[in-house]
């Protein structure tokens, strides 16, 4: 790979244009694995690697919400020893970097059905969510067991309630109410959506709230992807059109 392909160091970056939440669809580790005659599961753990590059390329520009689709509801259907291997690195990462993320003031967040998930990885979450919950310079969601979709559904049973119960007028029910009751509640919209290994689809991640992002995707495999890259499309991102419907500004 040509090394100067992406050069734009973060000097360049107009602190004024950073997206506000970058949402990413971490994807090739198997393809990444399987070009080099490997196990999938060892492209999951060079993909871990890429996890920790891209969170402190975010902290260090600035970037208060970091989002990254670690596995989907759809996922759960891998074959058993994949699922039990993502989930052993994922217990690992929490557990290793809790305190790098404590050090950071970045706060650890999970999204999805996460009661699906098993009782170890539940409790590293619960243990990596207190552990650093008073960081405030940044806030990592892990997507975990998500699907948009299903968001949706306990989105509309929550919302569903309140008005049986009588606390909520439907009439009342707005986008900013919808919002609210959606994994994501206190966050903005992410600004910035990115795939990486090329495949243009959205798999079910966050259907509601990706209405109005830019989106930029890129062939290169997950564990390939590098800070370079990913500040680059920073670079990219300040240079989009945003217009929201609107006419352009001139
Ligand atoms: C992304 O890589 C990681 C997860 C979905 C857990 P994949 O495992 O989907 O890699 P490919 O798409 O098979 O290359
Ligand atoms: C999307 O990747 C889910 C995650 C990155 C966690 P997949 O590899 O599961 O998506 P598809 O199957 O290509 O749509
Ligand atoms: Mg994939």
């Amino acid at each position: 790979m040509n090394s100067n392909k992406f050069s734009v160091s973060d000097s360049e970056l107009d602190p004024a244009k950073l997206p506000a939440h970058v949402a990413i669809i971490m994807d090739g580790n198997g393809r990444w694995a399987k070009k080099r005659l490997f196990n999938r599961i060892i492209g999951h753990e060079k993909g871990v690697e890429t996890v920790r590059t891209i969170i402190r390329a975010c902290h260090d520009t600035g970037i208060p919400n970091l989002t990254l689709y670690a596995f989907s509801t759809e996922n759960w259907q891998r074959p058993k020893y994949e699922v039990n291997a993502l989930m052993i690195l994922l217990s690992k990462f929490l557990k290793n970097d809790r305190q790098e993320m404590k050090d950071k003031s970045i706060r650890f967040n999970a999204i999805g059905q996460l009661d699906r998930l098993p009782k170890k990885v539940r409790h590293d979450i619960e243990q990596t969510k207190s552990f650093t919950r008073d960081g405030d310079a940044m806030q990592l969601n892990l997507a975990l067991s998500y699907g948009g979709r299903s968001e949706i559904v306990d989105m509309v049973k929550a919302i569903s309630k309140k008005v049986l119960d009588g606390q909520l007028d439907p009439e009342t029910i707005s986008d900013s109410l919808v919002s609210q009751h959606l994994y994501t509640a206190r966050l903005p919209d992410p600004d910035l959506l990115i795939r990486t290994s090329g495949e243009m689809r959205i798999s079910n991640f966050l259907l509601w709230q990706i209405a109005y992002s830019e989106i930029y995707i890129t062939d290169t495999l997950w564990p390939d992807f590098k800070r370079d890259e990913f500040i680059y499309i920073l670079k990219q991102f300040e240079g989009r059109n945003r217009r929201f419907g609107k006419v352009a500004e001139t």
